[in-house]
């Protein structure tokens, strides 16, 4: 994640100053690149962390949640007393991070079209944080796609929407394309039908004052085809179907949150 948001954040010009990226991993930090970026590996560098952070103005934590703790206490003594603090980790609480550092704290998630500066990340600020400084996060994450602020307990909600989000939709074209391919299309020509009637149909929203629902009724003639496929995915109680697999993940997100593996 954290790569997918330094690549459009690169795609959109480095701020001046630059970015400092570590990795644990040589062949990890190696593949990184861009201009402004200086890209560390702890395998040659066990204190890179802490040099990383030396004089940094916002400090991204992008690795997995149960290294969060330890990450903070080593980087704690080379914290800039001002420096902002952002987490993507899913799960760890703003006060868990609190606890372990006293810089200004928030939580962020973001999801992987920030790879295309098309993602949506929520921001949640902690109990320190001035709107100066939230400011600073918005407009680090702004570079790679839209923000959604909102208060920690409802960052598990916008997780089951947007973070996980992508993944709903290459579900759908996962399935679609099998369709179409069983209907007698090649592999190609299936992926092209389904990827582009996507795009477009995000773009036709996108310049339309529509919502979702009138464009689907401006495609849907009375007693026409498109009618017949409305029904028949009617039928599966889509709306059921989605709100149970926001709630799954909820609930996952706070089983996560218990430490549960
Ligand atoms: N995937 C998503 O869609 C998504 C969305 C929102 C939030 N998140 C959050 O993003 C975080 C990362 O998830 P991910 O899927 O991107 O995991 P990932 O692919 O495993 O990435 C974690 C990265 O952190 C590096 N790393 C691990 N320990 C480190 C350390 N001590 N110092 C410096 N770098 C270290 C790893 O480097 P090496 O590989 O070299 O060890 C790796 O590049 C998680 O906390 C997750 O909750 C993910």
């Amino acid at each position: 994640m954290g790569g997918a948001i330094l690549a459009g954040l690169v795609a959109s010009g480095v701020p001046h100053g630059g970015v400092v990226v570590t990795n644990r991993t040589a062949a990890k930090a190696d593949a990184i690149d861009g201009p402004g970026v200086v890209s560390v590996a702890l395998e040659r560098d066990p204190e890179a962390n802490r040099s990383a952070v030396r004089g940094a103005g916002l400090v991204v934590l992008g690795v997995k949640p149960a290294g969060i703790p330890a990450l903070l206490e080593a980087i704690r003594d080379e914290l800039e007393p001002d420096a902002v603090v952002v987490s993507i980790a899913a799960g760890v609480t703003i006060a868990t991070m609190e606890a372990l550092v006293p810089n200004p704290v928030l939580r962020a998630m973001p999801n992987t079209p920030s790879l295309v500066r098309r993602g949506v990340t929520g921001l949640a600020a902690g109990s320190r944080v001035t709107a100066e400084q939230v400011a600073v996060a918005r407009t680090f994450f702004e570079t790679v796609g839209a923000v959604v602020e909102l208060p920690e307990d409802r960052i598990d909600a916008l997780s089951a929407v947007s973070g996980s989000g992508p993944a709903y939709v290459f579900l759908v074209m996962e399935q679609w394309t099998a369709a179409a391919v069983r209907l007698g299309f090649d592999e190609a020509a299936a992926r092209l039908m389904v990827e582009q009637t996507v795009r477009g149909a995000a773009e036709l929203l996108a310049a339309s004052d529509a919502d979702p629902a009138e464009l689907r009724r401006r495609v849907t003639s009375p007693k026409g085809t498109t009618e017949r496929a409305i029904a028949v995915l009617d039928d599966a109680e889509l709306s059921g179907l989605f709100g149970r697999a926001m709630d799954a993940a909820i609930e996952r997100a706070a089983a996560l949150a218990r430490g549960e593996a």
